[in-house]
């Protein structure tokens, strides 16, 4: 497994794009964390990296791009009709599987201010504000969001659902 160099991808992307303090102060305070949880679902437009249209040109965080070859999930842990989330390379995702043997995969941040979505009841269901979206397509089936999840291309073998 690729453990201590995905961890180490991962920091990168944090110091990367928002220095060291990101993190640290998310680990610093849990009420700073929620804080900060709060002010990112809360009113007015999507920060700066919190893009979810990728339209910044700063990186693929939330676009749905993900290098080919990725393992993002053990093809038997993805419900028939549901949904796993997964966090890849500091990407946070949806695996979805809308008929048995058929699977997809969507960036889980919401296209209406960035929360995270989550596997909901037959579709994905982002519990800021109640947008819901497709299972097969990422497209909004309901609520704020005006965009699908961006998705990003898989292929399954041996047993594992993989980014194509
Ligand atoms: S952030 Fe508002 S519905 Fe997802």
């Amino acid at each position: 497994m690729d453990g201590p160099d995905r961890e180490e991808r991962i920091v990168e992307r944090y110091v990367d794009r928002d220095g060291p303090t990101r993190r640290s102060v998310l680990a610093g305070t849990g009420s700073g964390a929620a804080l900060l949880l709060l002010a990112a679902c809360g009113g007015g437009a999507p920060s700066g990296t919190g893009d979810p249209s990728g339209t910044e040109g700063e990186g693929d965080e939330g676009s749905g791009a993900m290098p080919p070859g990725e393992v993002l999930a053990r093809a038997d842990d993805v419900p028939v009709g549901g949904a796993l989330s997964v966090t890849v390379g500091g990407a946070q995702l949806l695996v979805t599987q809308p008929e048995e043997g058929t699977f997809a995969a969507f960036s889980a941040i919401c296209t209406h201010q960035g929360c995270t979505v989550a596997p909901g009841d037959g579709e994905l269901l982002c519990p800021c504000h109640a947008s819901r979206y497709d299972l097969a397509t990422g497209a909004v089936l309901g609520g704020p969001a005006p965009e699908p999840l961006p998705e990003v291309p898989v292929a399954v073998a041996s047993g594992e659902v993989t980014s194509a």
